[in-house]
């Protein structure tokens, strides 16, 4: 499974980069305007610090404004996604771009019926929004789940992104379901590498270690020239 991060904020999209673990990002208008800058810049520098997609949403409504600012979107770099909403115009876009060979993610999906209108319309991503389903009592995994089957039933290629994650248990199950990517905001991503366990048991073998007064490296040899 991708990892995506769900976020506008440069330097956690630099410091999650820099584990090597982070294949993309996602921002959307509400992101964007957290970190208070100029949308454009902020867009070509997330896109200079990590190799894989990173979606950039259109702020038009309309299919002809749509559309140039999509067009505008993908010059900007070549790992531009261009996120488009899930209305009958995003999906015209979509289908626009996508013949052009423009990565499109088709954004603020809720249900099948809508995903198989994305694939149809060429989407290289899909993102349900699985957070918000189940803030409203509905099940946001059972809806990836469909998503997954009908995909597969049909062949469609476009990938699920498994968006609005709430907590590492919406990773897990996407991946377990066959989701190709989850985006996930930076304090749910770095959730991922903990457990109390991991914590317990280090302390108890750093401490056996150092009593134990062993060396791994030979005398007078510095920890980076060892590896040379
Ligand atoms: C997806 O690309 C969206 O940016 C995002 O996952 C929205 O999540 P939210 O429901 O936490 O705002």
């Amino acid at each position: 499974m991708k990892f995506f991060v769900d976020t506008a904020d440069i330097n956690e999209i630099r410091d999650l980069a820099a584990t090597g673990l982070l294949d993309g990002v996602t921002t959307n208008p509400s992101l964007v305007a957290k970190t208070g800058k100029e949308f454009v810049p902020l867009i070509r520098e997330i896109c200079a610090a990590v190799p894989g997609p990173v979606s950039a949403e259109v702020g038009a409504t309309e299919f002809e404004p749509m559309l140039e600012e999509g067009r505008y979107l993908a010059t900007l770099a070549p790992n531009i996604a261009v996120k488009v909403p899930l209305t009958p115009a995003g999906l015209k876009v979509c289908k626009a771009l996508g013949g052009g060979g423009t990565m499109v993610n088709v954004t603020l999906c809720f249900s099948s019926a809508q995903a198989i209108l994305a694939a149809k319309a060429g989407a290289a991503f899909v993102s349900p929004f699985v957070g918000r389903l189940d803030d409203i009592g509905e099940d946001g995994m059972g809806l990836i789940a469909e998503i997954c089957q009908v995909y597969m039933a049909q062949g469609m290629e476009t990938e699920v992104l498994v968006a609005s994650v709430r907590h590492p248990r919406h990773v897990v199950e996407g991946a377990r379901l066959g989701a190709q990517v989850a985006t996930i905001p930076p304090g749910i991503l770095r959730q991922l590498f903990q457990h109390p366990l991991t914590d317990k048991g280090l302390a108890q073998f750093v401490a056996d270690w150092r009593k134990s007064g062993q060396k791994i490296l030979p005398a007078g040899v510095e920890p980076l020239k060892a590896l040379a």
